[in-house]
């Protein structure tokens, strides 16, 4: 049976039922639909739009497949989408009752309840999933603040940062994803019910009573854009694809750092994979397959953007499609959040392979300018001799560290004795202590207890 049966003579083709068919897709917030259907129903009973008896046996009777869908006992099947499926098995159920619950709303105002109501739920479980992963790498940083390692530029040993700092840039990309998330969810709770087909209705509807009963912030201000409006999906696409670039390079970094031309790290071996062939592999498979999905969310961003951006106002049957892709990124980043936190939980880091790729690649040549520096040598000057002293120490095969006094003051004699402390690397990171320096990882870590505090009280 189809809602729209009337004006049609013959039934619809098999095929074009099929293809024109979204439930496969849409139960997925069958939830969001029913409660959504429950409130717009006690507010028709509340403005004498429908009998408070029928309100009332409308929202038992949803109520009830509601409870019978999660119990198992109804299948969602047989419907051309959710909307139908929902008001077709309610009629069955309590008759004539039934059929006045789509007074006032029309399928198109519903849909873009439905999928805004979900998207609010999914936002805040997304958002839930990143705050792991940041206690997850927040407890891992707190182990490691005075693990002292090379911090890379173009993948050349660069300067002393310690581990726990390199960990907590992860975090604070993590946090602008949960940041941009809030934002978009106070977009996205914006009810476009009483939109109606297109051009809102002429009962005497209250639209703020429905937002008020579903936990939406807003009402939409426009009946058109209320049912046409898919920015919020768009957003959150956008959103989900950034966390996967996020996800991706942390996962890129994994990988190098699991190599046996870096081993700073050991991924648990519950958390590996081996070869059918090589008996010597163990493979960081987590970490290749999370920058692998990156692929598909990003796809699915410029699928729902190129979906969207030749539609004439109002509701085109194209927005259907607007569903699958972004459901697609939600459970991809989701999963992937999952397992790359759990993963990062169960690995370790090698502190020795970490300090001696610190102390191998003159990483603290730029604290030896600093040092020329501070003792007056204009800072240009400084870094010609410290270059000098670099190509110097790589033929004679010598670090900053191991350099003589003597060989020093043949490239300048304000070089004197405590050269030494300026080069001791453990210095170098400690004295890095500006803003959001390299030193200051317990700084931060404080810093972040205190928002975690907030978000979580
Ligand atoms: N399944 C449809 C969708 O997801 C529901 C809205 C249908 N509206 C209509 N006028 N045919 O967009």
């Amino acid at each position: 049976m189809k809602l729209w049966a009337g004006r049609f003579e013959s039934d619809i083709d098999a095929t074009v039922d099929a293809f024109n068919a979204s439930l496969s897709v849409d139960k997925r917030f069958y939830k969001e639909d029913i409660l959504g259907s429950c409130a717009h129903a006690t507010m028709l009973g509340a403005k004498n739009v429908i009998s408070k008896e029928d309100a009332d046996k409308i929202v038992d009777g949803l109520l009830g497949i509601l409870s019978d869908i999660e119990s198992g006992k109804l299948e969602i099947q047989d419907a051309e989408d959710i909307h139908s499926f929902v008001e077709l098995t309610l009629t069955e159920r309590i008759g004539d009752a039934g059929k006045r619950l789509h007074t006032a709303r029309s399928r198109n105002d519903q849909v873009a309840t439905d999928m805004r109501f979900h998207m609010m739920n999914e936002i805040k479980a997304v958002k839930k999933s990143l705050l792991d992963v940041i206690k997850i790498i927040r407890d891992k940083a707190m182990e490691h603040t005075t693990t002292l390692m090379s911090g890379y530029t173009h993948l050349q040993r660069a300067q002393p940062i310690s581990l726990a700092h390199h960990l907590l840039a992860y975090v604070e990309m993590f946090r602008r994803d949960v940041d941009k998330l809030d934002d978009c969810y106070k977009r996205t709770a914006s009810l476009p019910l009483g939109s109606a087909a297109l051009a809102g209705t002429t009962y005497p509807i209250d639209r703020g009573m429905v937002a008020e009963k579903l936990g939406f912030l807003s009402v939409c201000r426009n009946s058109i854009d209320g049912v046409s409006d898919r920015d919020f999906v768009i957003e959150f696409a956008s959103i989900l694809a950034t966390v996967m670039m996020h996800l991706s390079r942390f996962s890129e970094e994994v990988i190098l750092w699991c190599s046996w031309e870096f081993k700073y790290m050991e991924l648990n071996d519950s958390f590996s994979t081996g070869s059918s062939i090589m008996p010597q592999k163990k493979n960081p498979d987590i970490a290749e397959l999370v920058r692998g999905k990156c692929g598909r969310v990003y796809g699915n961003l410029m699928s729902i953007l190129t979906v969207m951006k030749a539609i004439p106002l109002a509701y085109n049957k194209d927005m259907q499609e607007d569903k699958e892709g972004v459901f697609d990124s939600i459970d991809t980043v989701k999963e992937c959040l999952l397992l790359f936190g759990e993963m990062l939980k169960t690995s370790t880091f090698n502190l020795k392979n970490l300090r001696e790729g610190a102390g191998r690649g003159f990483i603290n040549a730029t604290d030896v300018a600093d040092y020329l520096t501070v003792k007056g040598v204009p800072f240009r000057t400084a870094y010609k001799i410290t270059g000098e002293l670099v190509a110097y120490s790589i033929k004679a095969d010598k670090t900053l560290e191991t350099l003589s006094l003597e060989e020093y003051k043949s490239f300048s004699d304000v070089f004197d004795n405590d050269v030494y402390d300026a080069v001791n690397l453990d210095n170098c990171l400690k004295r890095r202590n500006s803003y959001g320096g390299a030193g200051t990882a317990k700084e931060q870590l404080r810093e972040l207890d205190e928002y975690l505090e907030k978000i979580d009280g």
